[in-house]
């Protein structure tokens, strides 16, 4: 029954939807009914039979309900739980050198240029665009230390329909580029600002992260600022932790009075329930537990980890230990802004280390698919709003048709939904993605095409 007469319905879908739970990585809903209220949430989703009445009690036109087709269905928004979108404009080159030197030979001096503000709005609408075309419905960004150049990014997603957590990057040490980092006191005084104008704006979906690059680009005084800061205000957190082992090594040195590269962020109030760290190829299984009781979050980029030889994840550790896990382009150094690629490289990784080793049980399509989406919303801590189809959470959804005219994928008889699934998620692309919605509003076609 409806209790909220203040809410309308919007829109009503009939068909296929496909989504995960906390029980089953993928459950396939057919002939089912969803409905979005006008404030863009989910008001129900049921059997086709209990429509009628549904609708009726609703006040919704059964012309206007809009149903899939055979081939179509309705699945969650991805969520990128880490991009920079500073590093999209060299995505796909610039993959031959190990993190520490491809820092400082091609992304340093890149980011150096978003102090142009013309230069950030011509990436900064690509990134946000081209990955709200790949079905990202949430995007955790990392941008540059430029105030003015982050903001802009956070007007874009707000603009172009996008839920964002926005990162002002914080460094203020071992940077090659001279001009590319700031003084302690900038970078406290610019995160406040960042932070304070981001607030100001009040855009729905669009909320600042607090960003110290990494450990070894930063002073102790200032995590200790940035934990503060990120505690006080209750804000997320994002970083990178063990990449790459010559990394975790510097570290050693950087932090000698640190048991290991977790306990540097543990010491500095960084780790908690809103922090997300990419990568942790390199975690120790004891640095796992401080994951997991701090409730702190990983986000897997596989595409990153073998372009620039960084290590292998295994995921199936980190899930065993309970420690929440999405997954990330981490673009440039992975070189794919796609969700899709996101998923396929997360298979390939896993199958690699069940080569390595038989008795690893490799990741199966379907869990991958839940990390893609509520997996994703869980590290972001986002899952009360996002993350699959439950009535009260907000509409971000993709509109996948796998039978696009010459689309990337072949269909064959007798073929179920559970087929076109895991095809749709092997060799789909953005042809397949014909609609995206955020919040209940339709963000993709683009309004202007
Ligand atoms: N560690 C610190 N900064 C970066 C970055 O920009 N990309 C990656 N992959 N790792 C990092
Ligand atoms: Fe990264």
């Amino acid at each position: 029954n409806r209790n909220d007469t203040t809410a309308r319905i919007a829109h009503v879908f009939r068909g296929t939807f496909v989504h995960s739970t906390p029980r089953a990585a993928v459950e396939i809903l057919q002939n089912c009914v969803l409905g979005v209220d006008d404030k863009g949430k989910i008001a129900f989703i049921e059997k086709h039979q209990d429509v009628v009445s549904l609708l009726e009690i609703w006040g919704f036109e059964t012309s206007d309900i809009k149903q899939l087709g055979q081939y179509e269905f309705l699945m969650p928004g991805m969520v990128d739980t880490h991009i920079h979108a500073s590093q999209y404009s060299y995505a796909g080159t610039a993959l031959d050198l190990p993190l520490l030197e491809w820092l400082n030979t091609y992304t340093f001096p890149v980011e150096a240029k978003y102090k142009d503000l013309d230069f950030a709005n011509d990436v900064y609408t690509k990134v946000v665009r081209r990955t709200l075309k790949n079905g990202t419905t949430t995007a955790c960004y990392f941008a540059t230390i430029h105030t003015d150049a982050s903001l802009l990014l956070g007007e874009l997603a707000d603009r172009f329909g996008q839920r964002a957590l926005v990162g002002k990057v914080c460094m203020d040490c071992n940077s090659a580029v001279p001009q590319y980092k700031e003084s302690p006191s900038e970078c406290k005084e610019e995160t406040d600002r960042f932070i304070k104008e981001l607030l100001k704006k009040e855009y729905p979906n669009v909320k600042p992260v607090v960003t110290p690059r990494f450990a070894p680009s930063c002073s102790s005084s200032l995590l200790s600022e940035l934990g503060e800061i990120a505690n006080n205000n209750k804000l997320h957190v994002q970083s990178h932790i063990s990449e790459n082992k010559e990394e975790v090594e510097l570290v050693k040195t950087l932090f000698p009075g640190c048991k290991s590269y977790t306990d540097v962020y543990l010491k500095h109030n960084l780790l908690t329930d809103r922090t997300i760290m990419a990568h942790g190829c390199h975690l120790t299984d004891e640095e796992l537990e401080i994951f997991r009781e701090t409730g702190s979050a990983v986000s897997h980029c596989p595409n990153s980890n073998i372009s620039i030889c960084s290590g292998m994840l295994n995921v199936r550790n980190v899930l065993n230990h309970k420690v929440k896990l999405g997954l990330g382009t981490d673009v440039a150094g992975g070189y794919s802004p796609s969700m899709l690629d996101a998923m396929r490289r997360t298979l390939d990784t896993s199958k690699a280390l069940t080569i390595q080793d038989p008795q690893h049980k490799t990741l199966s399509f379907e869990e991958v698919f839940r990390l893609a989406t509520l997996g994703g919303s869980e590290a972001l801590s986002l899952d009360d709003q996002i993350g699959n189809f439950v009535v009260g959470k907000d509409f971000d959804a993709l509109r996948v048709n796998v039978c696009v005219p010459d689309g990337p994928i072949d269909l064959f008889p007798g073929e179920g939904p559970k087929v076109i699934l895991e095809k749709f998620l092997n060799l789909g692309d953005d042809r397949n993605i014909t609609e995206v919605y955020m919040a209940g509003r339709r963000v993709v076609p683009f309004p202007d095409t």
